[in-house]
């Protein structure tokens, strides 16, 4: 029997931020963030709404998704490096407000490749028998660490949530492999210090390496060949980094999911925000093998193989 998804849900900031607004912010222009990061727009979040708020709106629609009460929920786990503050964490303030009363709480802190540590997390739960359900959440408020003075980074960054119930499947669907990996020698290169700091260059090139790599990796791991996946959803960081991993695996594509040029890279959340909109665009039909691969500040990284469905 394999963990599989059961529901999911998302929330997206209903305030737009185009390029040109940032044109008329910083010396930057529409045409070179579209050609560097294949970035549109993006959405940011106003003072009132935090953190647990978008958690919150997206884990409800997980969870209505799944067809679960609240109180059947055994654990939640947000991944999020923008938590409202360092503690209590979000999944404890998710844990009241949902009235998720049977629910243990825990916070994961693995940036861009949080999500996957999540569902992971949740999936060794599951399958041990010890938890029925668990809700994973992806969530950030990146604005509120963004450098709005910096160009480098200012553009790249959006907010969201994206949620998930993790629960067992039919044999033979659900998540077939993993990975999951850290190399802390890269630290420096992508991290908070007040606000947020990146060498690009650097990020970019482990990126490119790292994506590609797992990917192959959790394939091989499922007993399965590229040719047998039919979607593939990168973190959505930068489109040619995201290329670069589709390239490998020599899918067409339509077979990879898309969505960094409306919420630019939502980090944690980016993952699951893509999922809830591809199976709404019907991208994904049962039985399919979907690859799942992000990466993140770390340095840190995480991939799945799974065949959909319940
Ligand atoms: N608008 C216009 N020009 C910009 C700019 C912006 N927003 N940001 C940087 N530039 C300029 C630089 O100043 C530089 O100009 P110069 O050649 O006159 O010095 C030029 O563009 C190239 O900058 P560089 O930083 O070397 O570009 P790059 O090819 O590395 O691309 C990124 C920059 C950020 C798009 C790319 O490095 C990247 O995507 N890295 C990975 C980032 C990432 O995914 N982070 C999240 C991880 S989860």
């Amino acid at each position: 029997m394999n963990a599989g998804l059961l529901g999911v849900g998302k929330y997206v900031p209903s305030h737009i931020l185009t390029n040109q607004d940032l044109e008329n912010r910083m010396d930057t222009s529409d045409e070179w963030i579209r050609t560097m990061t294949g970035i549109e727009e993006r959405r940011i979040a106003d003072e009132e709404t935090d953190t647990s708020h978008m958690a919150h709106d997206a884990a409800v629609e997980a969870i209505k998704d799944a067809g679960i009460k609240p109180e059947e929920i055994g654990l939640i786990i947000v991944a999020t490096v923008t938590p409202d503050r360092p503690f209590p964490s979000v999944s404890s303030m998710l844990q009241y407000q949902l009235g998720a009363v049977n629910a243990a709480a825990m916070d994961v802190s693995a940036a861009c490749a949080g999500f996957m540590y999540g569902i992971v997390t949740a999936k060794q739960f599951v399958e041990s028998g010890t938890y029925d359900y668990v809700l994973v959440v992806g969530v950030e408020k990146l604005s509120k660490i963004t450098d709005w003075e910096d160009r480098n980074t200012a553009v790249l960054f959006g907010d969201g949530a994206g949620a998930t119930v993790v629960g067992k499947v039919s044999e033979g669907r659900g998540i077939l492999s993993f990975e999951l990996g850290a190399d802390g020698s890269g630290g420096k290169h992508l991290y908070q210090d007040d606000k947020l700091k990146m060498n690009g260059r650097e990020v970019f090139k482990f990126a490119v390496r790292q994506m590609g790599q797992t990917a192959l990796n959790v394939i091989e791991k499922a007993g399965l060949a590229k040719e047998d996946v039919d979607y593939l959803i990168p973190h959505q960081a930068n489109i040619r980094i995201m290329e670069a991993s589709r390239e490998r695996l020599g899918l067409p594509v339509e077979k990879m999911s898309k969505t960094i040029h409306k919420y630019g890279n939502t980090s944690s959340a980016s993952i699951p925000i893509s999922l809830v909109d591809d199976l709404a665009d019907g991208k994904i039909k049962d039985d399919d093998i979907v690859v799942f691969v992000g990466f993140g500040g770390g340095l840190v990284w995480g991939g799945l193989c799974m065949r959909w469905g319940k």
